[in-house]
């Protein structure tokens, strides 16, 4: 036993590089922790968990992420708090807190030093998402046990009546409200570039070449439908800049002027709550959009959709995908996010099937580009049509 305990400690100090053998290490880590905290720690472990977001928001107002990351010696909380104004005693007490949670690293009477999760949290990108945790998601979980009692435990499905509204005491769409708060659009974008920043995308994992052999310049490639600020038109024309054609990103009208400049990418205001007037498309790409909506919208918005695609269009839906069983943290987190501001859900690969089955597609690909949140393409075409040229 000892023997193990001294096993542990040393792979502690020098935990693997390989990313594959690191991730193994870390689930047996957890199942470990699983199998031996004690339920004293089970239930302070449950209770503190807001508590880290709130005094992790605090340590990212007061700069000390950045502060301890940047320094090469162990900080106090006088040398902390001196540049803030912040009273040494109050400092004290939240530095004590994050490091008995590990976010920081205590290494001796009043001294800290940044471990590898203050490295993390010194990033404005994932400070970002702490602040849009802790402004926009935290009080809408505050708010939902009592509306789900309030409405008899029904899953929330309208997107106009979530925890959301109650806990911003606003009547309007999440997306709307946030539009007029500034800061915290700021923070979400942010934050959302932060998650994507060199991880792989749908490019990786769908041959986009191949299907557009023999496009030329006037042929429409590619219509992101709710595109936001076309980051996806901007992805494509940066990997594959020799491809001919016309790309078009399709969003409200409010959205489009802030949309990345990009050579290339034609702007259409669409609302797709009605028929898609652009016909024939190779490619109609939709991400992040359909999780927005329950079945019978998210149907509304593919039968928008359908009666312009020909026999050589497809439609490349590009979302999370639960597994049936045996989900990752990370998927289920977005779940729980997704319920309690929009009403909505990521779907399971089931859920998946289903949907696209009544809608009249059939899946040809369905592939996973990131495996820990299971963001995934599933790429369509309408039955009982032969693929072809556009
Ligand atoms: C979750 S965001 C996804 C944006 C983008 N596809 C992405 O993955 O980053 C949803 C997008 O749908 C757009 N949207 C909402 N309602 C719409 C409508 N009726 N017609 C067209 N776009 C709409 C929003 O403006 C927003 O850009």
């Amino acid at each position: 036993m000892s023997n193990a305990i001294v096993q542990l400690e040393a792979l502690a100090n020098t935990p693997p590089t390989d990313p594959v053998e690191r991730l193994a290490l870390y689930n047996a880590a957890k199942k470990l922790v699983t199998a031996t905290e004690d339920p004293f720690n089970t239930i302070c472990r449950v209770n503190g968990s807001p508590m880290i977001l709130t005094f992790s928001q605090v340590a990212c107002d007061l700069g000390l992420f950045e502060k301890l990351a940047e320094s090469t010696a162990p900080l106090s909380s006088i040398s902390l708090g001196s540049s803030s104004g912040a009273d040494p005693i109050l400092l004290s007490r939240v530095l004590r807190f994050l490091a008995s949670n590990d976010i920081i690293t205590e290494t001796g009477e009043d001294l800290y030093m940044a471990n590898g999760v203050t490295g993390t949290l010194a990033c404005r990108g994932f400070q970002a998402g702490i602040a849009h945790t802790f402004y926009a998601t935290m009080p809408c979980l505050q708010a939902t046990p009592k509306f789900l009692a309030d409405t008899g435990y029904q899953n929330p499905a309208d997107v106009l009546h979530s925890p959301f509204q109650v806990a911003h005491n606003t009547d309007k769409l999440a997306y709307v409200w946030a539009m007029e708060q500034p800061k915290l659009m700021a923070d979400f974008n942010l934050w959302m570039t932060e998650q994507h920043q060199g991880q792989k995308t749908w490019l990786d994992v769908f041959d986009l070449a191949g299907h557009l052999e023999g496009s030329s310049s006037d042929t429409l490639i590619f219509v992101d439908i709710g595109g936001g600020l076309g980051q996806q038109c901007a992805l494509l024309k940066e990997k594959h800049p020799q491809l001919p054609g016309r790309v078009v990103l399709q969003d409200q009208p409010f959205v489009l002027p802030h949309a990345i400049p990009t050579d290339g990418v034609e702007k259409l205001s669409f609302d797709f709550w009605t028929e898609q007037p652009l016909k024939g498309s190779r490619i109609y790409y939709m991400r992040n959009i359909l999780e927005d909506y329950p079945d019978d919208k998210a149907l509304a918005i593919l039968e928008n959709t359908l009666p312009a695609m020909s026999p050589g269009s497809l439609l490349i839906i590009d979302e999370m995908i639960i597994p049936n069983s045996g989900a990752t943290l990370r998927s289920t987190v977005q779940d729980m996010v997704m319920m309690t501001s929009l009403a909505s859900a990521e779907r399971t690969e089931r859920q998946w099937e289903a949907l696209l089955d009544r809608a009249g597609l059939r899946v040809l690909q369905k592939t996973a580009y990131n495996e820990a949140t299971g963001e995934s393409i599933i790429v369509t075409m309408r039955k009982n049509q032969e693929t072809g040229g556009g």
